[in-house]
């Protein structure tokens, strides 16, 4: 029996590691914490929300009060921090809001632990979820390992980097048993439709342009995001404490090729002639101080506890771009609202 807080449980990975946990421990109790900023959405959890294990909390945690209180009311045996502003794109725009959510947010956390979990810190867990994108930006050769030195770029990298270093600061100061993975890019169901991809299918669909950044030369490692899930479920159970883990697909792609896979598949799915979508991909304005490559060495995971990938990507994106067909409705509730006017500004620029 274990009473495990999820934060950010309503975004996209979060979604997925309730969903997981919900399912597969049925004896752990899963208190899901969110802000439901404009990233999280309970429509993600509609299959699970009514089992007897599954509770939402909607909180903030940037209220330290407000989080030093649940810790005491709840006595959670373990913490699984997702939540954060995510979006390198609007880190650009906002960069005080990544430190707020992803840096003072972070450590409001660790503080309510560290002062409700006094005494009995070798029995709690609290595992932090972070990125590859703390390590920097790769050349043409190498690949980030668990022991690359950090060097973020963006507003969003520098404030999850920082995050990173103060889990690991209360466990080496406190000795609390944190424990920290970063994994590269995600994709799958349930992504909010301004990253790259979700925007893509969505844009293709709609027959509107596919904005390609720079030449659309930049590299990312793309990973299922149910693959990373089980990692993070993998991790959270076996890793010894104060450790950190790199999660990765081996599956580096050029922003641009990824693109024109997409316009395939997209050709094959919506019944048109073959180059079509193709037809609608626009190069804008580069990103602000854009990463060229990003690539996992996610030999330690695979070695230590015995996690490999299970999707090929052509197989997975086929499968992504059936869940948005399928799920119109999603796409449009998370499209209307203020979504049109992030779009226009963010590409209005461009
Ligand atoms: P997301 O933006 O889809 O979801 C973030 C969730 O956090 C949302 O539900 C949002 O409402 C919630 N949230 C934001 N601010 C909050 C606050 N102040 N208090 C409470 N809840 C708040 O993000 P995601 O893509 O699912 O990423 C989840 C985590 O995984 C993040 O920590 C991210 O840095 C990390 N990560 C993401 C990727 C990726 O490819 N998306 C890759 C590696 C690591
Ligand atoms: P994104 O999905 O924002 O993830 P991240 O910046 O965390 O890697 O972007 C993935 C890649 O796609 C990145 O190199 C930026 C690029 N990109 C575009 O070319 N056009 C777009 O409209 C977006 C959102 C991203």
């Amino acid at each position: 029996m274990k009473k495990i807080l999820i934060t950010g449980g309503a975004g996209f990975i979060g979604s997925h590691v309730v969903r997981r946990f919900v399912k597969n421990y049925p004896s752990y109790e899963i208190v899901n914490l969110d802000k439901l900023t404009y990233a999280g959405n309970l429509a993600n959890l509609t299959d699970i929300e009514n089992e007897a294990n599954y509770r939402f909390v909607k909180e903030d945690i940037t209220d330290a009060n407000a989080m030093s209180e649940l810790f005491k009311k709840e006595n959670f045996d373990a913490v699984i921090h997702l939540a954060a502003e995510s979006h390198v794109d609007r880190s650009i725009t906002d960069p005080t809001a990544f430190v707020m959510t992803n840096v003072i947010g972070t450590v409001n956390l660790l503080n309510a632990a560290r002062e409700h979990w006094k005494g009995q810190y070798d029995q709690k867990r609290f595992y932090h979820v972070s990125t590859d994108e703390v390590y920097g930006a790769l050349g043409e050769e190498g690949m980030f390992t668990e022991t690359t030195a950090y060097d973020p770029h963006s507003p969003y990298s520098a404030s999850k980097a920082s995050s990173d270093h103060f889990v690991r600061a209360y466990h080496d100061t406190y000795g609390m048993d944190c424990v920290i993975s970063n994994c590269s890019n995600n994709y799958g169901s349930h992504h909010f439709p301004e990253k790259l991809i979700p925007l893509a299918i969505n844009n293709i669909k709609n027959n509107k342009p596919v904005p390609v950044y720079g030449k659309g030369e930049n590299v990312r490692d793309w990973l299922w995001v149910e693959d990373h899930a089980r990692a993070i479920d993998v991790i959270f159970h076996q890793s010894k404490t104060g450790d950190t883990y790199n999660i990765g697909g081996h599956n580096e792609w050029k922003n641009i090729d990824l693109i024109h896979l997409l316009c395939e598949i997209m050709d094959e799915k919506l019944g048109r002639e073959k180059g079509e979508s193709a037809k609608l991909i626009t190069y804008v304005t580069d990103r602000a101080g854009h990463d060229l490559r990003y690539a996992i060495d996610s030999t330690k995971l695979q070695k230590q506890l015995d996690w490999v990938p299970s999707l090929q990507f052509e197989e997975g994106l086929a499968k992504t771009v059936d869940w948005y067909l399928q799920n119109e409705a999603w796409l449009n509730n998370v499209t209307s609202g203020n979504y049109q006017s992030y779009y226009d500004k963010q590409y209005s620029e461009k």
